[in-house]
């Protein structure tokens, strides 16, 4: 099958020298077979490589569920956090159109503890019908389990408790867990998050194909693509076909040569999320053990007047991962004027892709002159096929790029340190002495 999206590693030829790429190139080759081995570290997470062929057999309950839901609301409320929010916030945000009346709107919760935020929600949804799915794969993560307590006390007063059963859906472990439980004792709907599927490769399954239907997009495109990439990169061996090998070791030996920081960049605003996402993966999968390059993001070319000065000519530890978008769904040019005093006149004509990817293009020279390297990945448009490959090709080069470091890619053992933190102070029953801990500190350091 043939593979659309590719990858360009010329803009870091002038940073590393070809000796130094090659060994990293031959690590994340062997670490691909590792990785579809099973043999690597980790590797009871590596479930998610193989659901692009297990989901086409499992679309179809996604479907109906999707439809009974938009049958019986206008509006559904999303909770979850970090994998359980970040892909469907992605998806959605992709290929919403951001000024159209949504067929069916979706919103979410459970991503933040902000009061303001849940009670600027709710007052929303005082007004209108709605569902709420639930998804968390522990069932026991604080903030979507905040959210939803306080939702269902709204739906409860809105619609009875005898009604609301048919309007809430969860997406959690098949066998335990506080969610699981719950659904099972209510009797809602369940989808299963895959025991060898962590959060944050979780987009392929309920996590993310629930909302994505629910928002009317067409998850079956979504899947192929991701079944075409996972095709595409798990067999090909050679970096010509493999881009996720290209991209694994090319940003590895940035990181070898100090370059400590990779900024995702798009010249789509509609991909503000998933650069989100993008950073919540290679983030939490390998960043630990003291080791790892930060994944930041910006949106240009609106951030070109913010951040654009300090890539130009700020600290020299940054490289840049560019998503080019070759088409748009839209065609707009640039209209003529007799009065020419805002001196655009000599792009009259010119469609705003073409004003679009010319700046792209003059910025990536600048960029590489003042001391910034660029790795490019190209995709021919933002769809559901080509979120689904781009998607895959990113969870799978992450995996390879994370043995490549020598860290395990699919834990997070770092994330429970804010959340005992949080416990003690709010006074859990056990955390006693770290509390009396904490407060002496907090009031020493304030
Ligand atoms: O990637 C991960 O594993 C995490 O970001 C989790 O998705 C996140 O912490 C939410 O966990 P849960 O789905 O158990 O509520």
């Amino acid at each position: 099958m043939k593979n659309k999206i590719s990858v360009t590693i010329r803009g870091i030829e002038s940073f590393v020298n070809p000796n130094e790429l090659t060994p990293n190139l031959e690590s994340a080759k062997t670490n691909l077979m590792v990785l579809r081995e099973g043999k690597g570290r980790g590797s009871e997470f590596t479930g998610w490589l193989h659901l692009p062929d297990k989901t086409v057999s499992q679309t179809q309950g996604i479907k109906s569920c999707a439809a009974r839901l938009r049958t019986q609301a206008p509006v559904t409320v999303v909770v979850g956090i970090g994998g359980s929010y970040l892909g469907a916030k992605a998806l959605t945000e992709a290929l919403r159109d951001p000024f159209g009346r949504q067929e069916h709107t979706l919103v979410f919760a459970g991503h933040t503890l902000s009061e303001d935020y849940h009670g600027a929600l709710l007052r929303f949804l005082d007004a209108t019908l709605y569902n709420i799915v639930v998804i968390s794969k522990s069932g026991t993560t604080t903030e979507p389990a905040i959210a939803f307590r306080v939702l269902r006390d709204h739906l409860r007063n809105k619609i009875g408790e005898k009604g609301m059963k048919s309007h809430i859906v969860a997406i959690t472990d098949g066998q335990r867990g506080a969610l699981k439980n719950l659904a099972t004792r209510q009797g809602y709907e369940t989808f299963v998050i895959p025991d060898d599927v962590g959060g944050r490769y979780s987009v392929l399954t309920p996590v993310g194909l629930l909302p994505l239907a629910l928002a009317g997009f067409d998850i079956d495109a979504f899947a192929k693509g991701m079944r075409d990439m996972a095709h595409s990169i798990r067999e090909g061996n050679d970096t010509d076909s493999n881009i996720a090998i290209a991209y694994a070791a090319a940003r590895n030996t940035l990181y070898h040569h100090g370059y400590t920081t990779e900024i995702l960049i798009s010249y789509e605003p509609s991909l503000v999320y998933l650069a989100e996402w993008w950073k919540q993966l290679y983030g939490e999968s390998e960043g630990k053990e003291s080791k790892g390059i930060f994944p930041a993001s910006v949106s240009f070319t609106t951030d070109l007047h913010s951040m654009g000065q300090y890539i130009q000519q700020g600290e020299r530890k940054l490289f840049e991962t560019v998503i080019h978008v070759a088409e748009p769904h839209h065609r707009l040019v640039v209209p003529g004027a007799d009065d020419d005093s805002d001196g655009i006149g000599f792009i009259a004509g010119k469609s705003l892709s073409e004003v679009n990817h010319k700046a792209e293009a003059g910025t990536r020279i600048a960029h590489i002159e003042g001391g910034v390297p660029v790795i490019t990945i190209s995709i021919p448009k933002i769809d559901e096929y080509n979120l689904g490959q781009l998607m895959y090709f990113f969870e799978l080069a992450c995996a390879v790029s994370g043995y490549t470091l020598g860290v395990n890619p699919f834990d997070q053992p770092g994330v429970e340190s804010y959340k005992k933190n949080m416990f003690a102070l709010l006074g859990k029953p056990g955390f006693e002495a770290e509390r009396e801990r904490l407060e002496r500190e907090l009031n020493a350091r304030g």
